[in-house]
């Protein structure tokens, strides 16, 4: 959604709201120097890391990291959607905001009407369970454990053997077929005309977060394949961006402060029958960072149940780092051999599935005990298989404290001397090839990232630096693929002759990591005055300026290596003259 309400109308409330009002009519602050502190609100704490800035009108906690400006803060903290969050602030400055919608007017009379249709057929398919097939199919379902009212909660429903019969039926509703076809709803023959995609199942509809219909999926009553069909993406549904039954559990899940993950739609409405509430179903495929960071809005704390079945078990737990990366708690529940959490429940009750839950392992504990079974740790190959297989996921953890002691921890588990695993775990490749070029070039690599960092509190505590800095450097010498985002995006706002503040330049970015790295660049603790920072700037620059050649310089050598062992001379020939060239440029 961001993006389409205009920057001006977002500078403009921006401009006219004090952060320091808008946090503390939520949390008591405290005067601390230029600053306002508070316990941190979205980490437990004992002693107050969360600042907010009154000049910069920006918050950070230096604790948990979570940072942004005031519709940031009313994201988080009232859970709002980024335009959500916007009208509140609008409506209390007085700014009048034109309708938000995605685009031309015709465009979001079109989205109405796939909403729409979702709701017929809802109701068409909630409808045929009283035809005699939907009795079978009511029947199917009572016998799993589906109970009467659950059926009408998740308004589950029947599609008939007929080819047309969704068809004829929204016909008669005055529905054009093209957007049946559009809504996913049917299928166009090559013949020509159109029949119904779900005939013969079990339809369970799948909801947005909001209540709206976004899909369905459909299952056979018999043994037959494809078990499920589900609709196909849409412009309202794109598989990966929803999670199914969150719409019913999001109350639940901040309650708790935790939410319950599981793969398939009966694993999600037998335990939410039984009184399981805070939980939802991930549809079978692995989940994706759009659906962690749609939980990540409700609690930080997952546990996730599935499957141990012994074959995908390492791949499984591997997709479960995506958790870590989000910095989430993350929690792992396996079910004995062969039950799934609908069967486990219905055999054992879903105290004993709570029971599970209460107990669950910490992903680290549990994927330690996975590679412990595999391999000997009591050998020298298996203490390396197993440590690289752990630091795998350890290498993604952010938290520098909360990794050493999983480091030292895993040190002790496998007997083995720490300095020895902290070793290994450098060597883990991180998301950026290039930094793992050369050990010595890692070192100057991290400085060159603070460099990074220092040059964006420069350019945004002094305007006039970023002509400055501008002249001489591009956002492609930031080694930093984020950081080098956000400096051409300043370095754009600056053309446009448009004042860069901190608290407008993160309106940009939608990534979280992006616009916490400008709070955090921001916080840097460093005081300068005007003269200090354009000397600080230029050796931030001329430091970002021998990394970037180096590592071209580097690059350079690898490729001619390459083609000297491929002995192909052309390109060994201009490669060569490339690195001429570069290295007269340095002199
Ligand atoms: P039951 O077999 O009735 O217990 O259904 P389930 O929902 O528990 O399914 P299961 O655990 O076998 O699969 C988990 C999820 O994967 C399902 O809910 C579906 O979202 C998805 N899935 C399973 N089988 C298929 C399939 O054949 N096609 C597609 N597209 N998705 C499937
Ligand atoms: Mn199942």
């Amino acid at each position: 959604m961001r993006g389409l309400i205009p920057d001006n109308l977002l500078e403009d409330i921006l401009s006219r709201v004090d952060i320091v009002e808008v946090v503390s009519g939520f949390i008591p602050l405290k005067k601390a120097g230029r600053n306002f502190k508070a316990c941190c609100p979205f980490h437990h704490e004992k002693t107050a890391s969360f600042t907010v800035s009154p000049d910069r009108q920006i918050y950070h906690c230096f604790g948990c990291g979570e940072s942004g400006n005031a519709f940031k803060f009313l994201m988080r903290y009232e859970r709002l959607e980024f335009p959500e969050a916007v009208q509140v602030l609008a409506k209390k400055t007085g700014v009048v905001i034109p309708e938000i919608n995605s685009g031309p007017d015709k465009n979001t009379a079109f989205i109405t009407q796939l909403y729409g249709i979702n709701e017929l057929a809802v109701a068409f398919y909630e409808n045929n369970l009283t035809s005699p097939e939907g009795l079978k199919i009511k029947d199917y379902l009572l016998k799993r454990g589906v109970k009467e009212h659950s059926i009408k909660d998740f308004k589950l429903g029947v599609a008939s053997d007929k080819w047309d019969a969704l068809i004829n039926h929204l016909r008669s509703k005055g529905s054009s077929l093209a957007l049946l076809e559009k809504a996913g709803l049917v299928i166009s023959k090559d013949s020509g005309g159109y029949y119904d995609r779900f005939r013969n199942r079990l339809i369970i509809p799948i909801f947005d977060i909001k209540g709206r219909p976004l899909a369905f999926g459909a299952r056979v009553l018999d043994n037959s394949l494809p078990k499920y069909i589900n609709s196909p993406e849409t412009p309202i549904y794109t598989k990966g961006k929803n999670l199914f039954g969150l719409n019913l559990a999001k109350e639940a899940i901040r309650d708790k402060d935790q939410a319950v993950i599981v793969e398939g739609y009966l694993d999600f409405i037998i335990p939410y029958q039984e009184g399981l509430k805070n939980i939802v179903a991930s549809q079978g495929t692995a989940l994706t960072v759009e659906q962690v960071r749609l939980l990540k809005r409700h609690t930080n704390n997952v546990v996730v149940i599935y499957d141990p079945d012994k074959a995908g078990e390492l791949a499984a737990l591997r997709s479960l780092d995506i958790f870590i990366e989000e910095e989430m708690d993350v929690k792992v529940v396996s079910l004995p051999q062969g039950l799934d959490p609908d069967t486990f429940v219905r055999k054992n009750g879903i105290d004993a599935l709570s029971g599970l839950i209460d107990s669950a392992s910490d992903l680290f504990d549990y994927k330690l005990k996975v590679l412990k079974s595999r391999f000997n740790h009591k050998e020298i190959s298996g203490k390396a298989k197993i440590s690289s297989g752990m630091l795998e996921s350890l290498s993604k953890i952010k938290n520098a404290v909360l990794k050493s002691e999983y480091l030292k921890k895993l040190a002790q588990e496998l007997d083995i001397k720490e300095d020895a695993i902290i070793e290994e775990s450098r060597k883990v490749k991180t998301d950026k090839p290039q930094l793992s070029i050369s050990r010595g070039i890692d070192n100057k690599l991290s400085n060159a990232n603070s460099a990074e960092m220092l040059l964006i509190k420069l350019m945004l505590e002094e305007a006039e630096l970023i002509d400055h800095i501008k002249n001489h450097l591009g956002p492609e010498d930031f080694q930093d693929e984020k950081i080098s985002g956000i400096v051409s995006i300043m370095f754009e706002l600056a053309e446009q002759g448009k004042k860069v503040g901190a608290n407008t330049l993160i309106n940009h970015f939608s990534q979280e990591d992006v616009s916490r790295l400008v709070c955090e660049s921001i916080f840097l603790p460093l005081q300068l005055n005007s003269d200090n920072k354009i000397k600080v700037a230029d050796d931030c620059i001329k430091r970002l300026k021998n990394n970037s050649s180096m590592l071209k310089r580097h690059k350079l050598q690898e490729e001619i290596k390459l083609a000297h062992n491929a002995g192909n001379e052309q390109r060994l020939n201009n490669l060569m003259e490339e690195f001429q060239t570069l290295i007269n440029k340095e002199r």
